[in-house]
């Protein structure tokens, strides 16, 4: 089933010059940009966007590093997209990802790991709608 998926390439990665190494595995996994920004989000747009982890004793880290500088925030279309970003990024944590992985060749640790991807349809249409308003959810 084709689906959409949001991805973030997170400000250690931009940092690090790998924004075409990271789009050209996503293209070459069949996974399609269909939309994309490059933007600084603010601290509070980083805390809407990670809202559900409020709670965590990381979120204010969290939302400290995503808003230190420029990320890139893609929508991501292709069959079973969801599924297919979360093996090509790896585990959260980079040292425990697979080798081959996003976050195995470019994450730092479990905070600064390169990128990030919905991890369900209900979070991907939050997550959609939340970076591109106007556009239409299919999948
Ligand atoms: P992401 O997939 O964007 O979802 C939530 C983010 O919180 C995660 O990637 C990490 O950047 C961060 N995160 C998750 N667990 C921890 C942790 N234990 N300590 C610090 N940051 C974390």
């Amino acid at each position: 089933m084709s689906e959409r998926t949001l991805a973030i390439i997170k400000p250690d990665a931009v940092n690090k010059h790998v924004i075409g190494d990271i789009v050209s595995r996503y293209e070459k996994a069949g996974l399609k940009p269909v939309a994309m920004r490059l933007m600084q989000m603010g601290k509070p747009v980083a805390e809407g966007f990670y809202a559900v982890h409020k709670a965590r004793p990381f979120f204010d880290s969290l939302c400290t590093f995503m808003s230190s500088g420029p990320s890139v925030v893609l929508v991501l279309q292709g069959e079973n997209a969801i599924k297919k970003n979360r093996e090509l990024m790896g585990a959260t944590d980079p040292a425990k990802a697979e080798k081959g992985t996003i976050r195995a060749a470019h994450g730092t640790n479990i905070e600064y790991n390169a990128v990030h991807g919905s991890d369900s349809p209900e979070t991907a249409k939050f997550e959609i709608t939340y970076f591109f308003p106007g556009m239409d959810i299919i999948g």
